[in-house]
């Protein structure tokens, strides 16, 4: 981990940073990629605790495509889970071995952004358990667009 990701990173537990990229690790095993051959696993984190896992799920459309965060996403919300704390995410070229950190796609953090606090949620990017990255959602989609936004008071 880069030193001047620690800031942000102590809000976690160490130990728990690394079971969701253990858990993301597991689902990118379940990656469906044979166009991209780009597998991609996340594991999201709810706030009492759960970890719900996903994949990238791809399409011979490719549009219907849909990112191994969002997949996360939708099994969450879709059980009824409304408060995130984090998600880990791991992407690659097809293959056992990690070569890069895989950021959340544009799409991915808005959804996240309908759902999360921006500077609250924790978006972990991994290459290993010992090797990984700890940012906000504000960091990555800063002056984000939300809910919020649609509240009639709001004036900033
Ligand atoms: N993908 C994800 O699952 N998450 C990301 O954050 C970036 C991209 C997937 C979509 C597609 O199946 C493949 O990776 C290549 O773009």
């Amino acid at each position: 981990m880069k030193k001047k990701d620690t800031q942000y990173a102590d809000k976690l537990q160490t130990e728990t940073i690394q079971e969701l990229i253990s858990a993301a690790i597991r689902a990118r095993k379940n990656s469906y990629s044979p166009y991209s051959h780009y597998q991609v696993g996340a594991a999201l984190l709810t706030a009492d605790g759960q970890i719900i896992m996903g994949c990238n799920i791809e399409n011979a459309a490719y549009g219907p495509s849909n990112c191994a965060e969002r997949t996360a996403f939708f099994k969450a919300l879709s059980e009824g889970n409304r408060e995130f704390l984090a998600i880990a995410v791991v992407g690659s070229p097809e293959g056992e071995v990690l070569t890069q950190y895989a950021y959340p796609c544009g799409v991915c953090r808005q959804v996240m952004m309908e759902f999360c606090n921006p500077e609250m949620f924790q978006i972990i990017v991994a290459q290993s358990t010992e090797d990984y990255r700890v940012l906000t959602l504000g960091q990555l989609l800063p002056e984000g667009f939300g809910p919020e936004n649609l509240s009639p008071q709001r004036n900033d």
